[in-house]
């Protein structure tokens, strides 16, 4: 079983974006999958709650009890664990970088979010796991990504080769209990979130 955190010390980055996209990709892709909801505010839960699908299963949970979570998920015979984390908890994001086997962190080209990611380089580096930044809701055009890469090459933190674009197929979708590959499934957001999913896929060896 293969766990994957989602951190990010800024909220609004798309941490829950990324862990519900990834999750159903990987249910598509045949693997087992559910995602552990360590956000109080249980957006993640939420969307799970007002899905029609069973798949991913989505728990809600405090970071305490994350290994007790992840050994019921691991007998339960789950190939994929996404840890879905709340902004502004450095312990139990922490917590969550320890027990995961990679680290994604969502971050917009926008500076408060840029200045803010040291913060959870932070975190990623008291963990000691491998770890990228994916650049999320990336204006369609322009060079603001750009900027933003050669802005975050100052912190010890890779960036994913596949970043995503502003699009309003991810918030349609999330309103409707889906995601973009369910709601657009020829799309240009369910077209990123597969190559995003292949390539995390890889780097666990899942
Ligand atoms: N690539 C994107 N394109 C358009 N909207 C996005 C994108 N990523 C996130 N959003 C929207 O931004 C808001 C915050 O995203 P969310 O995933 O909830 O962030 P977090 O979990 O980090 O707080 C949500 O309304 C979500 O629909
Ligand atoms: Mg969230």
């Amino acid at each position: 079983m293969k766990k994957i955190a989602i951190l990010s010390q800024k909220g609004g980055a798309g941490k829950t974006t990324l862990a519900v996209h990834l999750a159903v990709a990987a249910e598509l892709g045949g693997k087992s999958t559910a995602i552990i909801d360590l956000d109080p505010q249980a957006s993640a839960s939420d969307w799970g709650d007002s899905r029609d699908d069973e798949t991913p299963v989505v728990v809600s949970g405090q970071a305490a009890r994350l290994s007790n979570m992840l050994e019921i998920a691991e007998d339960a015979g789950a190939d994929l664990i996404i840890i879905d984390t709340a902004p502004h908890s450095e312990n139990a994001s922490l917590q969550a970088a320890r027990a995961a086997d990679y680290i994604l962190v969502p971050c917009r080209p926008a500076i408060l979010d840029l200045r803010a990611i040291g913060y959870t380089v932070d975190v990623v580096n008291l963990a000691k796991k491998p770890a990228c930044v994916v650049l999320n809701a990336v204006p369609p055009q322009g060079s603001i990504a750009h900027d933003a890469a050669k802005a975050i090459t100052q912190y010890d933190i890779e960036i994913a080769p596949i970043k995503l674009v502003q699009r309003v197929a991810y918030q349609h979708a999330l309103t409707a209990g889906l995601t973009a590959q369910e709601y657009e499934p020829s799309g240009k957001a369910a077209f990123e979130i597969q190559q995003l999913y292949k390539w995390t896929a890889q780097q666990v060896h899942l």
